[in-house]
């Protein structure tokens, strides 16, 4: 268990005419909880927590949330310090190795991701093979899970995490603008070597031999943004996923690539390319936002007002107030302030903050509410919005492998269930069955 972590008082659980005593720990910042590791062993129960909404999987000291004050902090630095201060390179130094770095560290890890920003040319067939129609984050996860075969890593994998975390955050970089390149019949652009992380993507993505892409320092800076806003989020479905996959001891690779798969959903990562697409359809519908809100308000509606709600955020999502600046300054960079999708968009989120249904829920916008405008308004597609935040996220789910790996009470994931199926039943042989 992690040093800041102390017993500050018992919990009394009374079971039949029994009282248990459960230690109450707390952690750095003040959280507490009931330690449970003794319940069944002693009492014979266990506790049922269905999406986990109660319960604690580990303690970790990467991230810190407060989803009543709407506090984000990575490593104990707060991320409007980090957003304004970092690039994207730094931010994800600090989530894996638990320090902002020196400038000949960030010099060093620059290299590093240089050195491994290239994919090994057998690698860039496997795009030839997909479908053209195939969904990137499907690619992605694909990809990811094959770097094992080009880069198995030795006995000991975190002897090698170090090299492995830049080849991740490195080459998912380039194959995420391959995939886009190759999905349109465009000619591959590679890395180079001269150019900043966000840069170099932005260059892969949109430079051609025909007509050379002009670096915009606004949309460099709101995409470092982006990135810092996504790079990790303690243990939300895709980070508990890697840590889950990664505790029956699997390689790195194969652990996030099952990260990017959870991330795909449309009630998490999924969001931000959903959000868009329910912004498109309401601008389609004239406008008609009022309609998608009674829509997210009918209980009787599976619809949901993408980009609205959050586990933990019961108050604002601290990294949407930054990412809707961001919105304003690269959109008047690109002169389109105008943009119809961002007043739909802002118009949606002043009506739905003043709703009863809202108000009383606690439903603010989050992260994915405005990162799709921002990310159209850069000329990425809507299918790869997801694709960006799995890049954003890549140094969280590395930092939440390792910490898991080393922790000294890991085990592997395995919870339990109560069954509610059949008692035991006299078996029929077929030729007797109805
Ligand atoms: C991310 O966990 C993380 O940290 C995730 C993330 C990260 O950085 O990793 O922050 C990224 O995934 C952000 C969330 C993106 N997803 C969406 O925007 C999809 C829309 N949001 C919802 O589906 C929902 O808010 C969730 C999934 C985000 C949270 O769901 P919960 O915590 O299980 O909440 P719930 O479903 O129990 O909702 C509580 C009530 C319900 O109403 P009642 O049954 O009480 O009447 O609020 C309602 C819900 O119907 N509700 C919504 C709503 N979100 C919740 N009603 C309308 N629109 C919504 N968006």
């Amino acid at each position: 268990m992690s040093e800041k972590y102390k017993i500050c008082g018992n919990a009394e659980v009374r079971i039949d005419d029994q009282v248990f005593t459960l230690p109450v720990f707390e952690g750095s910042e003040g959280e507490r909880a009931i330690d449970i590791r003794k319940l069944r062993s002693e009492t014979g129960l266990i506790t049922l927590d269905s999406g986990y909404m109660n319960t604690g999987s580990c303690t970790s000291n990467i991230t810190f949330l407060d989803g009543e004050k709407s506090v984000l902090h990575y490593r104990g630095y707060s991320i409007e310090d980090l957003a304004d201060q970092c690039s994207f390179v730094e931010v994800a130094y600090l989530l894996i190795h638990s320090k902002l770095p020196t400038n000949v560290e960030l010099d060093g890890f620059k290299r590093q991701l240089n050195d491994h920003s290239i994919l090994h040319e057998d690698m860039i067939h496997f795009f030839d093979r997909f479908p053209p129609a195939a969904s990137p984050m499907s690619i992605l996860s694909s990809m990811v899970n094959s770097l094992h075969n080009f880069y198995p890593e030795m006995d000991d994998p975190l002897e090698t995490l170090n090299i492995t975390a830049a080849r991740l955050l490195s080459k998912v970089r380039t194959i995420a603008a391959f995939s886009y390149k190759k999905s349109n019949g465009y000619p591959l652009v590679y890395p180079r070597f001269n150019l900043s992380y966000c840069a170099n993507f932005l260059n892969m993505m949109f430079d051609s031999p025909v007509r050379p892409y002009l670096i915009n320092d606004v949309v460099v800076d709101a995409l470092n943004k982006l990135l810092i806003l996504h790079g990790d989020h303690e243990q939300n479905c895709s980070t508990a996923t890697v840590r889950m996959v990664g505790s029956a001891r699997v390689n790195v690779y194969a652990s996030i690539s099952a990260g990017i798969n959870a991330l795909w959903g449309p009630l998490h990562g999924g969001a931000n390319q959903a959000v868009m697409e329910m912004l498109e359809e309401i601008h389609q519908d004239g406008g008609n936002y009022r309609k998608f809100i009674e829509k997210a308000k009918d209980p009787d509606d599976p619809f949901r007002l993408v980009g609205f709600g959050h586990r933990v955020y019961k108050s604002h999502d601290p990294r949407c107030r930054i990412i809707k600046k961001a919105c304003d300054d690269v959109l008047k960079s690109l002169q389109m302030e105008d943009d119809p999708l961002l007043a739909i968009a802002k118009e949606l989120e002043e009506v739905a903050l003043s709703d009863e249904y809202f108000i009383e829920r606690r439903l603010y916008p989050n992260v994915d509410f405005y990162s799709g405008i921002i990310y159209r308004a850069i000329g990425i597609p809507t299918n790869m919005f997801t694709v960006m935040f799995a890049l954003g996220r890549l140094p969280g789910w590395i930092a939440h492998w390792e910490e898991m790996w080393k922790s000294p009470d890991a085990r592997i994931s395995r919870p339990r269930q109560i069954y509610t199926g059949p008692l035991l039943r006299k078996f029929v042989p077929i030729e007797e069955r109805e």
